[in-house]
């Protein structure tokens, strides 16, 4: 079974997939992907001349989404060359005007506290190392910046969590290899998701990283979450 248990997997799978990744993502999810990136970007109050930060950006959906509604600078980060091709293109039809770097979120290239908004969908799951990700994004956040990280969780308990389950690991890798033709890439998905940490756990590490967590609201029964979170504001020490 594939895990991407390090950066090169992870950018070769994303790579392959890459083509056919927007498609199956608005098929397998019948949509409602595109209602939690819209939920993630309302918890964001827009304000002239923020400099945002998408990590793991992919094809681009959360930084088109962005520049509808956050007046500001916009900069998107993914590993794979492929991935950011496809972003590339989109947020030129829609006339978007973003910068793209290749890079990884375990060591962003960019100068200590120098956005007020960072976020990343469905990313920080295939992390190499997870928490060295979340303390770059603590270093280049600037005191009081806001973090929005929204990922697939496991739903409650129950029949809507059985029934999920059922659709995740038994329907989902049938539809992914069939429309991506990638062997192991949607089987990857449920393992992962199976294998990452819930919501307490990754709030804690979160905290480990430096950051302060105000929510983590479940979204459609549990299927994802949305950890609102930000970079506590310095302390000015009277002298
Ligand atoms: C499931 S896609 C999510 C893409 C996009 N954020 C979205 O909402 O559709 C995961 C993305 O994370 C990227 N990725 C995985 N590990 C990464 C890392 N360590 N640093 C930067 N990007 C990474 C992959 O290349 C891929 O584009």
């Amino acid at each position: 079974m594939l895990v991407a248990a390090n950066r090169e997997e992870a950018r070769r799978m994303f790579d392959a997939i890459a083509p056919t990744y927007d498609v199956l993502n608005r098929v397998l999810s019948f949509g409602v992907d595109a209602l939690w990136r819209r939920r993630l970007i309302r918890t964001l109050q827009p304000l002239a001349g923020q400099r945002i930060l998408d990590v793991a950006c992919g094809t681009g959906d959360l930084l088109i989404g962005l520049s509808q509604e956050m007046p500001g600078s916009l900069v998107g980060l993914d590993l794979a060359p492929e991935m950011l091709q496809i972003a590339a293109r989109r947020l030129r039809k829609a006339g978007v005007d973003g910068s793209l770097v290749r890079g990884a979120a375990e060591c962003l290239p960019f100068a200590s506290a120098s956005f007020d908004v960072v976020s990343v969908a469905f990313g920080i799951r295939n992390f190499e190392d997870l928490s060295a990700g979340l303390r770059e994004m603590h270093r280049v956040l600037r005191p009081g910046g806001q973090l929005r990280i929204l990922e697939f969780s496991r739903p409650r308990r129950g029949l809507w969590g059985s029934l999920f389950t059922w659709y995740f690991v038994a329907v989902v890798p049938k539809i992914g290899r069939w429309i991506s033709g990638h062997p192991e890439a949607y089987t990857y998905l449920p393992t992962s998701v199976a294998a990452f940490h819930d919501s307490d756990s990754l709030d804690q590490i979160l905290r480990t990283a430096g950051l302060k967590v105000s929510a983590s609201i479940p979204l459609t029964g549990g299927i994802a979450t949305l950890t609102v979170a930000e970079r506590p504001p310095s302390v000015l020490m009277a002298s």
